[in-house]
């Protein structure tokens, strides 16, 4: 498997809304997406858009949501995934498998309706890793 492009960094944060207001009119970022919930993942989620790569706002969606746990250790929010494309979600999930890495759930559709895992932090050098299958259209 070759690493594909950083498709975003995933910020969790107590609030969206907050967050937004700090990427706009502190760090000066014009193209920011409209919230929208992800139920299945239980996390309300906002792109902002950076010449090279995406931020993903993730606030928790309702009371079983993961992202919860982590903002009760990180209260103000903070780094909490890193998201990379590979062209084919099955052979990539084989992939980390082959090499004792533990993946996390079968494939599910992600933020941007393509197919997504996320691998387990202490296989990943401490660092929770989501794994995005490119869309096709970016082909
Ligand atoms: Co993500």
């Amino acid at each position: 498997m070759n690493l594909g492009r950083l498709n975003h960094v995933g910020v969790a944060t107590p609030s969206i809304e907050a967050s937004i207001a700090l990427y706009r009119d502190v760090l000066g970022a014009t193209a920011i997406g409209e919230p929208f919930d992800l139920p299945a993942q239980g996390v309300r989620v906002c792109f902002v858009d950076t010449p090279n790569t995406q931020i993903e706002l993730i606030e928790p969606l309702g009371d079983a949501s993961p992202t919860r746990a982590f903002l009760e250790k990180n209260p103000a929010g903070g780094q909490h995934h890193l998201c990379y494309e590979v062209p084919d979600i099955h052979a990539a999930k084989a992939w980390f498998e082959g090499k004792g890495a533990r993946v996390l759930g079968e494939p599910r559709i992600g933020a941007h309706g393509t197919p997504i895992f996320f691998v387990h932090p202490r296989d990943m050098g401490g660092v929770l890793t989501e794994i995005m299958e490119t869309p096709k259209e970016a082909h």
